[in-house]
């Protein structure tokens, strides 16, 4: 294993011991948005066996920003339980992130400020037509100037308990996404069109929560290589929003690719856990679709140690920027191969759901391979039992 994986890094004013990041993986762990003791349990544990840095998930800048009702909204009552988990953390000798988001139009939560979901232009909501919010409508310039303030109070809040690092999600078809992307960002004013106005948003959200976290707290943007559709955010635009990522001063991009709400899977791989997808269902209606429909809309696509590889090399070679991979990083070798591809850091996600101790496991055993097989039960499960591998 290269010492490289293992040597320290600094992001601005934090040091990081060693190259590996827990990605964000939403734990559900949080019911009515209150997290409870397994969500501190889960972070500690993390850094307790050699993650540098662990991410926080789903932290919702405000209501509207809402998937479901059991996710955190990162405002002043949040603070006592921010803390609670920053220093749950910090005690094993960890660093924590969080992950700042909107979800844009695919909501189904019932705990909104605008009885239409918000996007950047009307489009359908499949997730919430049981729900009564069919529709997304385009959000006004008041909004979008709104919404930047609550990124940067969520932003405020988290460095004031005790969070090391911010990660805003422009990636995964959330709302800054659906801005960058132009098969669904239909707008003629300043924020559509051209990639600079459809950026702008997500530029306008990573000055300002600079502007309230100061100059030693990083910010780290998560970021779509692309969309995995046609029309839709590209690997040249990716390249491009990297440029302008680093002209505004983001410490780090993470690439990810897909879209939640039409190619879900694409940022993951491997197997559509349709049984228990259909199980956690709350609703009868919405089970009844994805039993009989599942199969039919949700494109599986197949894994591959490594699969953002190939197209994360191709902006590697772009870029001077601090750049972390992730998808797909199960063995000791592949950490390896993303390290020798020139990648700053390495973020992990379901191999670190299946075992905490991967990071130990690898600097122990040049041989050692995860036992996720990607049957993807741990996001089939995340909403109902709180996210746990069940292998
Ligand atoms: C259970 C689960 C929940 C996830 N939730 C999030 C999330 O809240 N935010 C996000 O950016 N990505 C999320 N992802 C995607 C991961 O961050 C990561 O991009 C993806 O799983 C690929 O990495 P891996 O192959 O190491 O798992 C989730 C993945 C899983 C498995």
């Amino acid at each position: 294993m290269t010492p490289k994986a293992f040597s320290s890094i600094k992001l601005r004013g934090l040091e990081l011991k060693n190259r590996f990041i827990k990605t964000a993986t939403y734990e559900g762990m949080s019911k009515n948005g209150v997290p409870d003791e397994r969500l501190f349990k889960f972070h500690a544990e993390m850094t307790a066996h050699d993650v540098a840095l662990t991410t926080v998930a789903y932290g919702a800048v405000n209501e509207d920003g809402l998937t479901n009702e059991d996710q955190m909204v990162i405002d002043d009552s949040a603070m006592p339980y921010l803390k609670q988990l920053s220093d749950a953390v910090h005690e094993k000798g960890g660093k924590i992130s969080i992950q700042l988001t909107h979800c844009g139009y695919f909501t189904r939560s019932t705990r909104y400020q605008s009885r239409k979901p918000l996007g950047p232009s009307r489009t359908l909501n499949k997730y919430g037509i049981m729900k009564r919010r069919p529709y997304s409508r385009a959000m006004t310039k008041e909004e979008i100037q709104l919404t930047v303030k609550d990124f940067a109070n969520a932003a405020m809040i988290s460095k004031q308990s005790g969070f090391d690092a911010i990660e805003v999600h422009l990636g995964h078809g959330y709302l800054l996404s659906q801005f960058l992307s132009p098969a669904i960002n239909k707008r003629d004013d300043a924020y559509g069109g051209s990639l600079q106005n459809r950026a702008r948003f997500a530029l306008e959200v990573v000055d300002a929560v600079r502007l309230v976290v100061g100059e030693d707290v990083p910010v780290l943007c998560k970021l779509n290589l692309e969309d995995g559709f046609k029309n839709g955010f590209s690997l040249t635009d990716c390249i491009d929003t990297v440029k302008m990522l680093e002209g505004h001063g983001v410490d780090a991009v993470i690439l990810s690719g897909g879209f939640t709400s039409l190619t879900p899977f694409y940022l993951m791989r491997g197997e559509i856990p349709l049984k228990e997808m259909v199980e956690s269902e709350p609703n009868y209606l919405q089970k009844a679709a994805l039993r009989f429909f599942g199969r039919a809309i949700i494109r599986k696509y197949e894994f591959s140690g490594n699969f953002f590889l190939p197209l994360t090399k191709q902006l590697r070679k772009r870029t001077d920027m601090p750049l972390v991979y992730v998808g797909g990083v199960i063995s000791a070798e592949g950490i390896q191969e993303v390290m020798d591809a020139g990648f700053d850091m390495i973020a992990i996600g379901r191999a670190l759901i299946a075992e905490p101790d991967f990071i130990q496991k690898v600097k122990n055993d040049a041989d050692h391979k995860s036992p996720c097989d990607q049957c993807n039960i741990c996001v089939g499960y995340m909403e109902k039992t709180g996210v746990r591998c069940v292998l």
